[in-house]
């Protein structure tokens, strides 16, 4: 094999290495926290907290911050509001998103005393 033909290899190669180097680790903001994909992520944290919670009936308000992480799927932390019925408050939701897998969990859902 030419080295020629090896090279379109090697720069893909490099790009996907530095780009591993960008993601890896630790938490990144979402920039855009009313993505629709950001959204639904919410959407999910909520009604999946409401199936588990003994009587909760969150219904969403908005997505307030988040930030994610790169691991075997795309750590998503949420800091988001919803309403009980009578009172908004905080909540702090972490979801697991395995797109390739079409799975997604509710890791944790806890209220945020500001
Ligand atoms: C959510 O809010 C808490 C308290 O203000 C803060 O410590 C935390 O970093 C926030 N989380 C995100 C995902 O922004």
């Amino acid at each position: 094999m030419k080295f020629e033909s090896l090279v379109p290899f090697l720069l893909v190669l490099l790009v996907s290495m530095a780009r591993n180097q960008a993601i890896a680790g630790g938490y990144h903001p979402i920039k855009n926290i009313n993505d629709p994909y950001i959204i639904g992520i919410a959407h999910f944290a909520i009604t999946e907290y409401n199936k588990r919670g003994a009587g909760a009936k969150l219904e969403f308000m908005k997505v307030i911050k988040g930030e994610l992480e790169y691991v075997q799927g795309i750590n998503y932390r949420l800091n988001l509001s919803a309403n009980d019925g009578s009172t908004s408050n905080n909540y702090e939701a972490l979801v697991l998103d395995e797109p390739v897998k079409y799975s997604r969990n509710l890791i944790s859902f806890k209220p945020l005393h500001a």
